[in-house]
């Protein structure tokens, strides 16, 4: 969807009612994961639940430029791996759109597979830093390039598959899942094994999923020791969980929304994710789930409901843990009636937006008071949204947290720039229109319980 997208909500109505997937998309760590990870084992992997939606496309495009067979049949994907050494050389420069994790993983996954390429996307994605695993991944012995000031395109050159990688001991400057698992996929391309330290627990799906297919992976707190096994990696059959990052658009929803009630099935609750989740109910929502483990992941039904909330403190290994909620957090957070504080989140400055400050600008412009500190913001919680107009950032995080901060302001909240939510959630104006919400797109009035 490139069209760009104005979307009106107006205030007034409650939320009821259940949401799963296909509406609730599976999530984007893991889809972007079983993809790589399936073109890369020995043989035909079978993932049903896959995210399609805007960041995954590029990934899939990847796929068949690097020579390997893969099909969709609306959600479920068959990859037809190639091995460790099965891509051919791309004969143009992979596009990555607007996705960092597409971009890392994608070059640690051709590191590991030693051809050389051309790694590009958007000018959103070109603005995002990729010295960060540009130097570890140059540590390894991997012939790669950053442009001039550390960002994309990357340029990879091919690697003999004589010169294995190295097996290095790196500590990452920041907790960052997307370079802990570039690194972790190159590695597959040695013999030794590779140590990575971290400081904090980011999201630990790839370890998982390597494990599943064969890799001998060793976690001790916040260090990984991953050594590749001798026979490349076996094919994944397993069903992607609900995207707890995009069930927190509809948690937040239900719980700044009067007389809401929310069900919300098979939702990924891996601890490494759901900080938000710990927040929200030490600020009093009224949150009751169970969970069960499936293919190494842990899942589960969350039932929310409308509460009033206080203001929370946010800081630490917790940030990390909700490192993609911070802008929906900050809705929830304007409605609470103590305040609330965040630091150490520094990293949102290089997400899709600067997010500290392109969701302080907006949260601002429609009535929130919110100020913005060098490493976080802080907001004194009774001040609502009172309506208006605010802009997305080209960021789908943001766009989603505007439109959900609508639900209960004083006025319609308009929000342009609504066609990104699409990059991760394609159901999202959908979920909200079955669960009863009033929003309308472009001028076309797409009512509550309508659709
Ligand atoms: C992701 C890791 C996080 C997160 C991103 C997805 C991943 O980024 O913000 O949306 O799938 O590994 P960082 O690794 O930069 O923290």
């Amino acid at each position: 969807m490139d069209k760009p997208v104005m979307i009106k909500v107006t205030p007034g109505s409650a939320l009821r009612g259940e949401v799963r997937s296909p509406l609730l998309p599976g999530d984007k760590s893991i889809s972007h994961r079983a993809i790589l990870l399936g073109a890369l084992a020995r043989g035909a992997s079978e993932i049903d639940n896959l995210l399609v939606a805007g960041v995954t496309r590029p990934l899939l495009n990847a796929l068949t430029a690097l020579g390997v067979s893969w099909r969709l049949d609306g959600t479920r994907l068959q990859v037809q791996g190639r091995g460790l050494g099965g891509f051919s050389e791309p004969a143009a420069p992979l596009e990555c759109g607007n996705s960092a994790t597409t971009i890392r993983l994608l070059a640690g996954a051709l590191s590991a597979a030693g051809v050389s390429a051309v790694l590009d996307g958007t000018p959103g994605l070109r603005r995002r830093p990729m010295d960060r695993i540009v130097l570890p991944l140059q540590k390894m012995g991997v012939p790669i390039q950053a442009s001039p000031n550390q960002t994309a395109p990357l340029v990879l050159g091919h690697r003999p598959p004589e010169q294995p990688l190295n097996g290095i001991e790196y500590t990452l400057p920041v907790a960052s899942a997307q370079v802990k698992s570039c690194l972790l996929l190159a590695g597959l391309g040695g013999k030794e094994t590779l140590t990575i330290h971290e400081p904090g627990p980011s999201r630990d799906h790839t370890e998982r999923m390597l494990t599943s297919m064969g890799a001998l992976v060793q976690v001790e707190g916040n260090t990984v020791r991953m050594t590749p096994p001798v026979d490349g990696l076996a094919p994944l059959s397993f069903t992607v969980p609900g995207d707890f990052s995009a069930a927190a658009f509809l948690i937040v929803a239900a719980l700044i929304t009067p007389g809401s009630e929310l069900m919300l099935r098979n939702i990924g609750l891996n601890a490494t994710r759901t900080g938000l989740l710990d927040v929200l109910l030490e600020m009093g929502a009224d949150i009751v789930f169970s969970s069960r483990e499936q293919n190494g992941e842990q899942v589960g039904d969350l039932r929310v409901r409308y509460s009033k909330l206080h203001g929370a403190e946010v800081s630490g290994d917790l940030v990390v843990r909700m490192i993609d909620e911070f802008p929906i957090f900050a809705v929830a957070a304007a409605y609470a009636n103590s305040p609330t504080m965040v630091r150490n989140a520094e990293e949102l400055r290089y997400k899709e937006s600067d997010r500290i400050s392109s969701l302080c600008q907006e949260l601002r412009r429609v009535g929130v008071e919110i100020e913005e500190t060098p490493d976080g913001f802080r907001l004194p919680g009774k001040t609502p949204p009172c309506g208006g107009h605010a802009e997305a950032h080209g960021d789908h995080r943001l766009a989603m947290s505007l439109a959900i901060a609508g639900l209960a302001s004083e006025s319609p909240l308009a929000v342009s720039g609504a066609e990104m939510a699409y990059e991760s959630f394609p159901g999202f104006i959908e979920a909200l229109r079955k669960l009863g919400a009033y929003v309308s797109s472009n001028g076309q009035a797409l009512s509550g319980n309508s659709g």
